[in-house]
């Protein structure tokens, strides 16, 4: 019988309903208050949580496809931003089975996707402290409010987790959050025969009683949306970039033949990234090819993408961009999307461009003359204001957000352009950012220009934006 007692709900509501009078009546010991469920994101409220940040996630764990069944421990290390008597942690499903923190047991609940820890001692604002969540059970599929699907995806011979926007909290407890960024170690035990791939690179790996555990080491910080764990059958092979980085790829044997060619390409797609984005922000690159139907789309996993089959080109070229947008310069909340999806189509504009394919300046004209008979929503909302968690991902984020980028390149031309590129991804490289940092920071780099029309019809304006070639004095 474990010890602890899980909190009724209520309970906590009048703990923090107490704290108030307990300051002033006496000095009992309560001095805090409880962390926030959420960080009030404008997209996904119930995402993330407040008074505190999480710095290191070590998740240990094991997983078998047969029956489905994972089961572990995640131990967070956190720091308190206020004075604490409890906080909440995103996990959706699974059983939880034990929580500590600092070694001691403390006292959970839950209610929805929040995992309500009350630590048995306060803890002061400023302080570090670790919380362990040992949890099991099988993880969900989770559907997003644009009818995708993430989370927890089994494939054929394994599975596949995949955490944009919300999913990472269908495998382990976090601050699900991209603006609370954390460094990771992952452990994970498997059926040997299947290997498992995630972030960062491969520091150990051993085969013992028919189970094969291997850990992943992701130093730089990195966004719980781009975690990612794959399991299954894999054709792996190591390469190196020109500048000696480390290439891992993990690949369904079923597209291996499909996917060598464009893969062959990442020393080069990387070296141009290089050349036009900065330096590369992580310790490796690479690939993770695999069948699952229930995806259907690629995603940026750190250090090594996700595709669900044999990528084209283009795809690979727009994941390893997220690297540095996205990845490295992180959004600040969902609302800030188009900083990762304008530039990451952009950066497919620029690929084109620059191998033969068309300017970018073509594919804009193209975009603003045809758009909307390719993608019916192209004008239906501004990118810097997504019309709801249901569009963050629609043609305004991606081709509208390469739009507005391509705005700027022919106020300020290319050469500052470029430099807003590398820049932009230097200054905020391993952190957080905004819209309005960036329009700032674009300001900053051109002080001689104005960018009040492109910041105003373009970014956050409704409806189709007056023709730039038609406009008097341009
Ligand atoms: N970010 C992915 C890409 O452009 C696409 C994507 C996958 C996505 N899942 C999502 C976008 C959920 C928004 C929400 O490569
Ligand atoms: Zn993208």
């Amino acid at each position: 019988m474990p010890r602890t007692v899980p909190l009724a709900p209520v309970a906590l509501l009048l703990a923090s309903a107490l704290t108030a009078s307990a300051l002033t009546a006496c000095d009992a010991g309560v001095h805090g208050t409880p962390g926030g469920s959420g960080l009030r994101d404008p997209y996904f409220a119930k995402m993330g949580n407040g008074g505190y940040d999480v710095t290191h996630y070590a998740l240990d764990l094991a997983y078998d496809p047969d029956d489905e069944h994972l089961s572990g421990t995640a131990t967070l290390t956190a720091r308190a931003r206020q004075d604490l008597t409890a906080f909440n942690l995103d996990l959706k499903g699974l059983d939880v089975e034990r929580v500590t923190v600092d070694g001691d047991e403390a006292r959970w609940n839950r209610a929805g996707q929040e995992l309500t820890v009350r630590p048995h001692d306060d803890l002061d604002e400023g302080r570090t402290f670790k919380v362990a969540v040992r949890y099991s059970g099988t993880p969900e599929t989770i559907t997003d409010p644009d009818g995708s699907e993430e989370g927890w995806l089994p494939t054929d011979d394994g599975v596949l987790a995949l955490g944009e926007p919300t999913g990472s909290m269908a495998w382990f407890p976090g601050n699900h959050h991209p603006s609370d960024k954390a460094s990771y170690d992952l452990t994970i035990t498997v059926p040997e025969g299947l290997q498992a791939v995630s972030n960062g690179e491969l520091t150990r790996q051993r085969t013992a009683d028919g189970r094969t555990t291997s850990t992943w080491h992701t130093a730089e910080p990195m966004a719980s949306y781009v975690a990612t764990l794959a399991i299954g059958d894999y054709d792996i092979r190591r390469a190196e970039t020109p500048s000696g980085l480390p290439v891992y790829t993990a690949v369904d044997p079923a597209e291996a033949d499909a996917s060598r060619e464009v893969l062959a390409r990442i020393p080069e797609v990387m070296a141009w990234s290089e050349e036009t984005f900065g330096p590369y922000p992580f310790s490796s690159t690479g690939a993770i090819v695999d069948r699952q139907g229930d995806a259907g789309y690629a995603l940026e996993t750190q250090n090594r993408p996700f595709f669900p089959g044999a990528p084209d080109t283009a795809t690979l070229v727009h994941e390893l961009a997220h690297q540095w947008y996205g990845d490295s310069v992180t959004p600040r909340s969902w609302r800030d999307m188009w900083l990762n999806e304008g530039f990451a189509t952009y950066a497919e504009w620029l690929w084109d461009e620059e191998h033969g394919g068309d300017s970018a300046q073509e594919t804009f004209d193209e975009l603003y003359a045809h758009g909307e008979d390719v993608y019916d929503d192209l004008w239906s909302f501004p990118p810097g204001r997504p019309s709801g968690a249901a569009h963050i991902s629609d043609s305004p984020v991606y081709q509208r957000g390469a739009m507005v980028l391509h705005r700027i390149r022919q106020t300020v031309g290319d050469a500052v352009f470029a430099g807003v590129l590398r820049g932009w991804a230097a200054a905020h490289r391993h952190g957080t950012a905004d819209t309005g940092e960036f329009t700032a920071y674009v300001e900053q780099r051109a002080p001689d220009k104005d960018f009040d029309e492109i910041w105003d019809d373009w970014l956050y304006g409704d409806g189709k934006p007056a023709d730039p070639g038609a406009e008097p004095g341009r």
